[in-house]
C-alpha cells in the first residue's frame, strides 16, 4: 500500500488533489481502505484517458456513410445459404475442438442490468419458464449438453471452460449464486470468476468524483475490459495451461444464446480466422444495433446513429439491405489473437464517453444525485478489437433461433422477459414439430440437458400432443426430480 505522502504528490501531479480534501475528517479505517483504493488507481492514465476522451466528445458526430463499405463476400457466410454438408462439417470440427478441450467459453456478465430495472447481475434473472430457470443455468447446462455431444461424436469426454468476466458491482453476488447452486452441474474447477476493470467518473473538467468521502467514484470499464483483465487475472495463462485455442465470448441477456456454437466455432476454425462475429440481419432499415461492416477498409460496428438514414437503407441488387449484419454481442477468438490485443494493442482501444448523472460528494461534504448530466464515464466496447485481426469473418445466423435480447422491463414491450419467453417457446415449439410432435399451447420448455438444438427429441414428442405448459426434462432431471414439472398432457 503506498503512503500518505506518495499519493499526496502523485493526486498532485495529476491536479486531483481535491480527492484528499476531507482527509482530515477521516477516521483511521477509512484512511487506510482509502489510501489502499487510491493506491489501485494509475492517475497518469486516468488524466491521459480524460483527455483523449475530451477530444473525442468535443468530434463532431460525423457520418461515416462515404467511408462505409459492407463486409466482403469471401469474409461473410450465412448459414440459410450453406448446404447440409458443410454445415455438418462446420459443427463436426466445432465438436472435434470441444472434445480435445481447445474451448472456451467467456460470458460477459459485468453490466448491472439497468435497463431491466433489477438490482443483481443479470444472469441470474428469471424471464419466467415453466423451469423457472435463470439465465445462467439455461447456460451453464447448454455447455453440458455440448460437452455431451461432441463426447457422442469422438467417444472423448472434452471440457469446456467457463470464464465468467464479472465486475465490481456483480462478482460477490455472481460468485455467491453459482456457488450455491453448485455451479448448476458444471465443475467447479472449470467455472473460473474474474473482474474487469474500473474506470474513475469525471466532471467535465476532467476532475475526479468522490462517491463518499474516502471512495472515489469508478464505474465498470465496459465489456471491452476483457482484454486487459483477461491479462491482469492469468486468465490468459490459465488458458494457456489448459491447452485452450478458441473462445467463444458473447453477452449474458441472450436467452436463445447457443453457448460454445460447435457451428460458429467451426466455420471460424474451418476459415481460419482469428476473429469472427455472429451476425443477425437487421429486422428493418432504422433498428437501433450496430452493424459490422468495414470503415476505411478495417473491420468494425458502426452504430445506427452514426450512418444517415439513406444508408441504412440503401440495398444490394438481391434487394437486401447493403449494411445488414446486426451485431448481437457474439464473437469468436483464438487465444493467439487474444494475446496479441492484450500486449500490443488494448491502449489502442477506442474510448466511448457517455455523460451521465453520476452521485457524488461535492466539496462542502454533501452527497448529490444530480437530476441532469454533471460527468462522463468511459468505457471500451469488446468488439473495438476486429480491426486488428489477420482474418476477420462473420457468420450470419437466423434471429429466431439464436437471437433475442433481454434489456428491459416489460412495461417497455421490447427486448424483455415477455419477448424472451415468447421466442423461446417459438423456437422449442418448432424443434418438437420437427421431430413429429404437436403444440397447441404457448408454453412448452425443452430442458437444454435434453437438447442443445432440436436434436434426440423424437423419442419424447414424436406422434404426441403438448397442450399445457410444460417442461421436457432431460433422463437425469427425471431421474432427479421425477417427472414433477412436466405436467403437461402428453398424449
Ligand atoms: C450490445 C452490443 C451491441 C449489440 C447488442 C445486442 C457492445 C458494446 N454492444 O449492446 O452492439 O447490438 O449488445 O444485444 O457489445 N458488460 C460487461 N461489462 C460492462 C458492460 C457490459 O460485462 O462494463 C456486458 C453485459 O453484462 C452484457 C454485454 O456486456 O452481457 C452487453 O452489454 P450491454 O450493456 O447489454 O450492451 P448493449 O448496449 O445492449
Amino acid at each position: 500500500m503506498p503512503t500518505f505522502a506518495e499519493i499526496k504528490k502523485i493526486l498532485s501531479d495529476c491536479q486531483q488533489s481535491h480527492l484528499l480534501r476531507f482527509w482530515d475528517e477521516l477516521n483511521e479505517k477509512e484512511q487506510s481502505q482509502f489510501l489502499e483504493q487510491l493506491g489501485t488507481i494509475n492517475f497518469k492514465e486516468a488524466s491521459d484517458i480524460f483527455t483523449k476522451a475530451q477530444n473525442s466528445l468535443s468530434e463532431d458526430v460525423q457520418k461515416l456513410d462515404s467511408r462505409m463499405k459492407p463486409i466482403p463476400p469471401e469474409q461473410f457466410e450465412s448459414e440459410k445459404s450453406v448446404n447440409e454438408k458443410i454445415l455438418g462439417e462446420y459443427k463436426s470440427t466445432g465438436l472435434e475442438a470441444i472434445a480435445n478441450n481447445e474451448v472456451a467459453v467467456l460470458l460477459l456478465a459485468g453490466g448491472q442490468g439497468t435497463r431491466l430495472g433489477v438490482n443483481y447481475p443479470k444472469g441470474m434473472f428469471s424471464v419466467g419458464l415453466p423451469s423457472g430457470k435463470p439465465l445462467f443455468q439455461i447456460q451453464a447446462e447448454r455447455i453440458r449438453r455440448v460437452m455431451s455431444l461432441a463426447k457422442q461424436q469422438t467417444g472423448k469426454t472434452g471440457k469446456i471452460c467457463w470464464y465468467i468476466m464479472t465486475s465490481g458491482p456483480t462478482n460477490f453476488t455472481t460468485k455467491d449464486f453459482l456457488r450455491k447452486n453448485d455451479y448448476f452441474g458444471l465443475n467447479k474447477d472449470d467455472v473460473k470468476l474474474f473482474q474487469q476493470g474500473l474506470l474513475p467518473c469525471y466532471d467535465f473538467d476532467g476532475k475526479i468524483f468522490l462517491d463518499e468521502k474516502h471512495i472515489v467514484a469508478l464505474a465498470p470499464d465496459g465489456n471491452g475490459g476483457i482484454y486487459r483483465s483477461l491479462h491482469q487475472n492469468g486468465i490468459l495463462e490459465d488458458m494457456k495451461k489448459r491447452g485452450i485455442k478458441y473462445v467463444h465470448v458473447h453477452s449474458v441477456d441472450n436467452i436463445l444464446i447457443k453457448v460454445a456454437d460447435p457451428v460458429f466455432i467451426g466455420y471460424c476454425v474451418k476459415k481460419e480466422a482469428d476473429c469472427g462475429a455472429k451476425v443477425v440481419s437487421k429486422a428493418e432499415p432504422t433498428e437501433a444495433v450496430g452493424v459490422v461492416c468495414q470503415v476505411d477498409g478495417k473491420f468494425q460496428v458502426v452504430e445506427y446513429s452514426e450512418i444517415t438514414e439513406a444508408t441504412a437503407n440503401l440495398r444490394d441488387s438481391d434487394g437486401n439491405l447493403l449494411f445488414n449484419a446486426g451485431n448481437i454481442c457474439n464473437h469468436f477468438f483464438t487465444t493467439d489473437f487474444l494475446n496479441k490485443v492484450a500486449a500490443n494493442f488494448e491502449r489502442e482501444l477506442k474510448l466511448h464517453v457517455a455523460k451521465k448523472k453520476i452521485p457524488h460528494v461535492n466539496e462542502n461534504g454533501e452527497k448529490i444525485k444530480p437530476s441532469s448530466p454533471n460527468g462522463i464515464k468511459v468505457e471500451k466496447f469488446v468488439f473495438d478489437v476486429f480491426q486488428f485481426a489477420k482474418k476477420f469473418v462473420t457468420w450470419e445466423v437466423p434471429r429466431n433461433s439464436e437471437f433475442s435480447a433481454l434489456k428491459n422491463a416489460d412495461s417497455v414491450g421490447k427486448d424483455c422477459s415477455l419477448t424472451s419467453r415468447r421466442d423461446l417457446f417459438n423456437l422449442h415449439k418448432s424443434y418438437i414439430e420437427k421431430a413429429g410432435g404437436k403444440v397447441t399451447c404457448d408454453g412448452v420448455e425443452i430442458s437444454p440437458l435434453l437438447s442443445y438444438a432440436g436434436e434426440s427429441l423424437e423419442v419424447r414428442v414424436k406422434d404426441k400432443v403438448f397442450d399445457t405448459t410444460t417442461v421436457i426434462l432431460s433422463d437425469e432431471e427425471i431421474l432427479k426430480n421425477g417427472n414433477v414439472i412436466c405436467d403437461g398432457d402428453c398424449r
